[in-house]
């Protein structure tokens, strides 16, 4: 048994030694042999004072230090010490930092924890040991040696209930601080790098945007000079042949051979041809858009729509719209125009309304059909047509949206700011 060890009435050995303290002294009872009391004797051995008298329960005494200090010595870059109410060491042990930091673990049991720290180290560390004695844990990291650590100091309770000790656990947890320190710098330089390439892509689509917005605007220009050319030089000349027909075929009246009736069903072919050609030149630019507007254009067409494709097709006009763009024009026309042909490609409908709705500060067209309805694959996504409607009613800051409706059909609505 250890010097000042005592055999207590249960069997187990305490060493005990008194702690100056004050005028008084202290009773210190040597953490390690309370390793004694939560180390399990196995079943077969006999207790110590039955069986093997005082030499066994030294050697019991013996076998419970040398646990604790395998324990204690050997935890990884940490270091634990026990400390008493009034703040004397009781225990120091660790693995390599005590070594490391030139400390010698014997001679700080039983000294002032306030007189050996540093004053500046001692008031940081002074709220932490008082509240894990008043029943509270505490933690923090503190800077020593060019190392970080994690100090916990937790309260020991004796059997009473009533906290005896305090707990210092210190862990040098410097490589876990690096470790971290180098996560956040990758995770900060990814971040960078997102929003860089973020920016990146935004920048590249406002550049695809107005380079749509360009071919757009340039497509129509185009579209504007054929559709006036055919009218004008095609339409004059075929006016011009009409007219030399129908005097013609009155000359040739009476004439043997057919000849005047030939000449006659040449006029009506080449009526047709100026109703043809008029067409092709308004659906490349309807001179009704320019001339009177946006929803004379818009009846127009719808009403031609239905007449060629045999769908009924109603449309409505709510408000005046204002003198708006004729960029915005030209581009509402179109939308009309993709949603109708795809209606006749694709909703196998037997009607169709066009909405035109300029009241308050936006303008919304709305084309709803009773066919079979979009699949959302198609909604969200779509090819060209769909891309190219999103495309012109974001190019003035709106949108446009396409959804299969309850009760059959789709729905697609483009929604516009009006700019005051
Ligand atoms: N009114 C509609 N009813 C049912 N399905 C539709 C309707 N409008 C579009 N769709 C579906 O959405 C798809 C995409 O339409 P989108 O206009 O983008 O392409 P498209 O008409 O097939 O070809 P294009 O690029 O020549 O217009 C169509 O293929 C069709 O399946
Ligand atoms: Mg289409």
């Amino acid at each position: 048994m250890q010097p000042g060890a005592e055999l207590e009435e249960d069997g187990a050995a305490r060493e005990r030694s008194r702690v100056p303290l004050g005028g008084a002294s202290l009773e210190r009872v040597n953490a390690m042999t309370a390793m004694r009391e939560v180390w399990p004797e196995p079943a077969s051995e006999p207790r110590a004072l039955d069986a093997g008298g005082p030499r066994q329960a030294e050697e019991e005494l013996r076998r419970s230090e040398y646990l604790y200090r395998t324990v204690a010595s050997n935890i990884p870059n940490g270091a634990v010490a026990l400390f008493d109410r009034d703040l004397r060491y009781m225990v120091v042990d660790g693995g390599g930092v005590l070594a490391a930091a030139g400390v010698d673990k014997e001679g700080l049991v039983g000294k002032s924890i306030p007189e050996l720290l540093p004053a500046e180290t001692w008031k940081s560390f002074a709220p932490l040991c008082h509240s894990a004695l008043a029943g509270r844990p505490a933690k923090t990291e503190v800077q020593a040696l060019g190392r970080t650590f994690s100090i916990h100091i937790l309260p020991i309770p004796a059997g009473d209930g009533a906290v005896s000790m305090g707990m210092v656990m210190a862990l040098d947890i410097t490589e876990l601080k690096s470790a971290e320190e180098r996560v956040r710098r990758v995770n900060e330089s990814l971040e960078r790098r997102v929003v860089e390439r973020t920016a990146q892509l935004e920048g590249a689509y406002r550049h695809l945007q107005a380079l749509s917005a360009h071919l757009h605007s340039v497509r129509e220009k185009e579209q504007a000079r054929i559709a006036r050319e055919i009218h004008d030089e095609l339409g004059q000349a075929l006016t011009g042949l009409k007219f030399e027909l129908s005097s013609l075929a009155q000359r040739l009246r009476g004439r043997p051979g057919g000849l005047a009736k030939r000449a006659a069903d040449l006029t009506a072919l080449v009526d047709q041809t100026i109703q043809d050609v008029r067409r092709i030149s308004s659906e490349l630019r309807p001179a009704l858009l320019d001339d009177l507007g946006l929803v004379a254009a818009l009846e127009w067409h719808t009403r031609e729509f239905a007449k060629r494709v045999r769908i009924q097709c109603k449309f409505e006009a709510l408000g005046q719209p204002p003198d708006v763009d004729p960029d915005l024009r030209i581009a509402l026309f179109r939308i009309c125009q993709e949603a109708l042909t795809n209606v006749v490609r694709h909703a196998r409908a037997a009607a169709v309304r066009v909405v035109l709705d300029a009241r308050g500060d936006r303008i919304v067209l709305e084309v709803r059909d009773d066919g079979i309805g979009i699949s959302p694959a198609h909604a969200g996504g779509g090819s060209l047509g769909l891309l190219g409607m999103r495309e012109r009613a974001r190019a003035f800051g709106g949108k446009l949206e396409i959804e299969s409706v309850s009760g059959g059909g789709t729905l697609v609505r483009a929604e516009i700011p009006l700019r005051k």
